[in-house]
């Protein structure tokens, strides 16, 4: 059997028509375009690529999107002071600061200062706390881009044993209470973890945030299983690749998402859906 490949770049193009039809209507009605400002600091390739993918995604679907480019030696309090501006703005709707950060600068600190209601990564301690109590209103944006993803193809969660793979704040844990709040049955592992192979040759989910390709061999996963590939790398020769062996994992999975095209493009989109929600309840 060989997995059906989920277009997470057409599944993302759908949810973008829809916040773009949304906008539309919510501007002949007469509210202003919601606004995100993008804070970029400093010049790491990867970064300005994932900036630039959420700027034409605000051009898309209609979102204002102000940019500060910032100096990689801009300091801490400068940082602090922009973000104070942005929340007391009352003509933004969304703060996103672009990580990594430089060493010098600490991200709790900086993502603390942001008003949880203008955070539209759902990266604030208030935010995750609202996932954990089952009550989410900003969800960190990739894992709950993968449970659209999910949900768009109408794959039932309830009940399914899940394995997360990775334990950072802003992928693996908040995916983690995503998926617990999708009734699964949820393992999270890390890089502690005993018997990684046999904990994921056990799950009907699997999901790697890890960002080491070729992680999580194509023979652990279980036949008929769905994989969900967060990684992503690029390589020496600049080919783009996630953590899963994919050629391997795609013959026994009956689903699974490539890298790239597949959870990349969710994470951008429900960025802007983040950006409306928070508009239209703040
Ligand atoms: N760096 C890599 N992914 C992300 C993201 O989703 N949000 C922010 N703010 N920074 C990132």
């Amino acid at each position: 059997m060989s997995a059906k490949i989920i277009d997470g770049k057409s599944i993302a193009s759908e949810l973008l028509d829809n916040i773009k039809e949304e906008i539309i209507t919510r501007t002949n009605e007469g509210h202003r375009a919601p606004t995100l400002v993008v804070i970029l600091i400093g010049e790491n390739p990867a970064s300005k690529i994932y900036v630039n993918r959420k700027i034409m995604a605000c051009e898309k679907t209609g979102i204002k999107s102000i940019t500060h480019n910032l100096k990689e030696n801009v300091t801490e309090q400068e940082l602090l002071k922009l973000i104070i501006a942005c929340n007391q703005d009352n003509e933004i709707d969304g703060i996103l600061v672009q990580s990594p950060l430089p060493s010098h600068i600490n991200e709790e600190v900086i993502i603390e200062a942001i008003n949880p209601k203008k955070d539209v990564d759902g990266f604030t301690p208030h935010n995750i706390g609202l996932l954990a109590i089952k009550t989410p209103i900003l969800r960190s944006c990739t894992p709950y881009g993968v449970i659209k993803m999910l949900d768009t193809l109408k794959i039932k969660l309830e009940g399914l044993d899940a394995v997360v793979v990775g334990q950072s704040n802003h992928v693996g844990r908040p995916m983690f209470l995503e998926l617990l709040l999708a009734k699964c049955t949820v393992t999270i592992c890390h890089s502690k973890t005993k018997n990684l192979q046999e904990k994921i040759s056990q799950a009907d989910i699997i999901v790697s945030a890890v960002g080491v390709p070729n992680f999580i061999k194509g023979n652990w996963v279980k036949h008929g299983a769905i994989v969900i590939d967060i990684g992503i790398t690029r390589l020496n020769n600049n080919k783009i690749v996630g953590d899963v062996e994919f050629d391997a994992a795609k013959e026994r999975a009956a689903f699974i998402t490539p890298v790239p095209g597949g959870v990349g493009p969710m994470t951008v989109a429900t960025l802007m859906e983040n950006t409306l929600i928070a508009q239209k309840l703040f």
